[in-house]
């Protein structure tokens, strides 16, 4: 088990594009966080800075408090799995070769082959299908590969992203059960990305909302899903279905935002929320400072370090360790 963690992480593509801007996330050993907003808003370019994809401008990445940069050896302690089981498969490899591909280099013959069936029996799928190319495949099935050929690398930490988006809506649920079990099973730490909060709920212990490039809210799952603090994530709660209204996660089309995408190339000032806020200076005039003060600022003194002005702040008990937090103030939205 091991502890990822983003400090500070920059990432721009060319000069006017800053799609992560300055992100603070830890990913506790053994736990689920859960990474949701809209589409743009940087997740993927996150998960790429992790895994090496990308190149931070500025901050660090560690694993268990080491840079990862900096960590030797083979293994590779962070594995993703993406969106799209069709195109991250090699169509020309079987499933058998495309998974022992992935696992580390000291594995003799005979203990691979041994290796490639346990795996597929782990994610579900029958050992026969060890000498089968991808085509054959469906797209559930192939993400259950994708899945196994992650797990090969011997991961410390699992990046998911996006990674029931591109199946059928009846196989989602399967898919995610799958993950779910996987996770806790070998304990692993996991970064589950997705744009559809119904879907980061059902197996988050950690929920972090991400809107143009930043967090804006972070916490327990139960917390921040039960007692939101920012508008956006309030948003993205009154999108999502009801909790039990349906035995499985419900498709994705549903819970897009009707709302205009935000610009990543020309983020506004002040709040970047405020051109969308419901509680902001469009619709209240004396929430001037919204369009001036930048709320990341005094996140950490707020509620699941809400970047919103209006979202209850927190005092830490003097001398309490771990501190308790406290909600200060609640602001009539
Ligand atoms: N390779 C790239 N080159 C230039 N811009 C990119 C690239 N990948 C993503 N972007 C831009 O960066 C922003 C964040 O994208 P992304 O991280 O994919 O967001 P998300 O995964 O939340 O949808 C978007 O504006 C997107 O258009
Ligand atoms: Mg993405």
């Amino acid at each position: 088990m091991s502890e990822l963690r983003f400090e500070g992480v920059t990432v721009r593509y060319g000069r006017a594009l800053t799609a992560v801007d300055g992100v603070d996330l830890t990913v506790p050993s053994g736990q689920v966080v859960g990474l949701v907003g809209e589409s743009g808003s940087g997740k993927s370019t996150l998960a790429r800075a992790a895994v090496g994809l990308a190149e931070p401008a500025g901050g660090q990445i560690l694993l268990d408090s080491v840079p990862l940069h900096h960590r030797p050896g083979a293994r590779r302690p962070l594995q993703m799995v993406f969106q799209d089981p069709y195109s991250s498969l090699d169509p020309r490899m079987t499933i058998g070769d495309s998974i022992a591909e992935a696992m580390p280099r000291d594995s003799s013959r005979p203990s691979r082959r041994d290796e490639v069936v346990r795996l597929l029996e782990l994610v579900g799928l029958d050992a026969d299908r060890v000498s089968a190319y991808p085509g054959a495949l469906s797209g559930g099935q192939r993400q259950r590969v994708a899945i196994a050929r992650a797990l090969a690398g011997k991961p410390e930490v699992l990046i998911a992203d996006e990674i029931t988006s591109a199946l059928d809506v009846s196989i989602q649920g399967t898919v995610l059960n799958l993950v779910r079990t996987l996770q806790r099973e070998l304990r692993l730490s996991m970064l589950f990305i997705s744009h559809n909060l119904a879907v980061v709920r059902y197996v988050s212990d950690i929920v972090a909302v991400m809107y143009l490039g930043r967090i804006v809210e972070v916490g327990p799952a139960h917390d921040v899903l039960g007692n939101p603090q920012h508008p956006y994530t309030k948003e993205l709660l009154a999108a999502a279905p009801r909790r039990g209204s349906t035995s499985l996660p419900p498709p994705d089309e549903a819970l897009v935002a009707d709302a205009e995408p935000a610009d990543p190339h020309y983020p506004p000032a002040g709040c970047r929320f405020h051109p969308r806020c419901p509680i902001g200076p469009l619709i209240r005039t004396d929430r001037e400072h919204c369009l001036t003060l930048d709320p990341t600022a005094e996140a950490d003194h707020r509620l699941h370090r809400a970047a919103c002005h209006h979202a209850a702040g927190v005092l830490r008990a003097v001398g309490s360790n771990p501190p308790v937090l406290m909600q200060l103030k609640e602001d009539s939205q």
